[in-house]
């Protein structure tokens, strides 16, 4: 696959596809390291004189995450200065794109607010950017498990290229050791995890520890009815638990405070946010023993202090083992970077979640087929 260093950008009109995906509180876009790290690649293809179109996506349809991009470039403009557009295909995007001098970099609106996005091929997404775009750059690795226009569909009618951060991780892609390595599956997308259920030993945590619980039997209470939108996945789950450990304990929110109670406390009226102290001691104790290990999504809510302490002991003990370790998800490597451990202590800390859990599977990534 080419990179940045297959070509002369002086000039040049570039389409990248960059992942600014971060977290939303009360509608509030969090500062990611997805954001950080996606603007280097912007400032390198300024800096070689490209006028940069990028596109990216925030969120999914009927989530609460689902907004526009208007909040994330006024964080890319604390590093580079890049213009908001808000629209994608209509007549002020032309007209912008029009305007644009060499050097320059604006960002379109989330484009998963138009359908085109959701039917790949030469739809009027692709149509509009013929004759405007010179060369596509794909920077969105945690997107190239989606079958969709930005990922997919671009590189069929531009000259193409991996985008910095999208090398760095095609690159660790080659060192993944994959056999008996120990997976510890948390975050905020449980149906995800599904996929790796089966022969590795797996140490449940996030939404998807307290899904597995529910597949059981369980009754968390409050935290039954959050989850009311998942609780189908109980039902696949259900069989394929042999291999997992589960929770023992959690921390609610009780009086704006973190407070433990044992699995046998449930059900409760408090909605949880962390896994408690118990199943921190048993998880430090397999990733002791454990010579390979994956981890993805935090335990816990980790955009609150106070429900960081199960992901941030989990990062501790890995950073700890001489094992080969490998992080991945966009609030993971937040919650990384928010702990201030060393990275030095991991393999590899990737910014994606569900590209890298599908590779870890086995399964080939429809935006790395494209660009290849
Ligand atoms: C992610 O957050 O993993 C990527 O941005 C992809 O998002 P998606 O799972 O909504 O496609």
């Amino acid at each position: 696959m080419k990179t940045l260093n297959d070509f002369d950008f002086l000039g040049k009109t570039v389409l990248l596809r960059s992942d600014l995906n971060s977290d939303v509180v009360n509608g509030r876009v969090l500062l990611s390291m997805r954001i950080k790290e996606s603007v280097k690649t912007i400032k390198e293809l300024k800096k070689k004189g490209a006028k940069v179109i990028i596109l990216a996506h925030q969120g999914r349809k009927g989530k609460d995450d689902y907004v526009s991009l208007e909040q994330h470039v006024k964080y890319l403009c604390k590093y580079t200065k890049v213009k908001f557009v808000k629209d994608i295909i209509g007549d002020r995007a032309r007209e912008e794109i029009g305007k644009m001098k060499n050097g320059e970099a604006i960002l379109l609106e989330n484009v998963r607010f138009l359908e085109e996005e959701f039917k790949p091929g030469k739809n009027d997404l692709v149509k509009f950017f013929m004759g405007i775009v010179d060369i596509y750059v794909n920077d969105a690795f945690s997107v190239c498990h989606r079958r969709q226009t930005s990922i997919v569909s671009f590189p069929k009618y531009f000259p193409s290229c991996m985008g910095r951060i999208l090398e760095r991780e095609v690159n660790a892609l080659k060192k993944i050791q994959v056999k008996n390595c120990l997976y510890i599956l948390g975050g905020a997308k449980p149906e995800e995890n599904i996929i790796l259920l089966g022969k590795n030993k797996v140490l449940a945590c996030g939404l998807f520890g307290q899904l597995c619980l529910i597949s059981k039997g369980k009754n968390l209470g409050a935290q039954n009815d959050y989850l009311k939108s998942e609780l189908y996945l109980a039902k696949k789950l259900r069989k394929r638990l042999k291999n997992v450990t589960l929770p023992k304990d959690f921390a609610v929110l009780k009086d704006a405070k973190r407070y433990e109670l044992d699995l046998s406390e449930f059900p409760s009226k408090y909605e949880i946010f962390d896994i408690g102290e118990k199943t921190i001691a048993l998880f430090e104790n397999e990733i002791k023993k454990a010579k390979a290990i994956y981890m993805k999504g935090p335990a816990g809510f980790c955009a609150e202090k106070k429900f960081c302490k199960g992901t941030f002991a989990i990062l501790r003990a890995i950073a700890k083992s001489s094992a080969f370790s490998l992080i991945g998800g966009g609030h993971l490597s937040d919650a990384m970077e928010a702990s201030k451990i060393s990275r030095q202590g991991f393999s590899h800390i990737s910014l994606s979640g569900g590209a890298l859990l599908r590779f870890i599977a086995g399964e080939r990534l429809p935006g790395l087929d494209a660009l290849r």
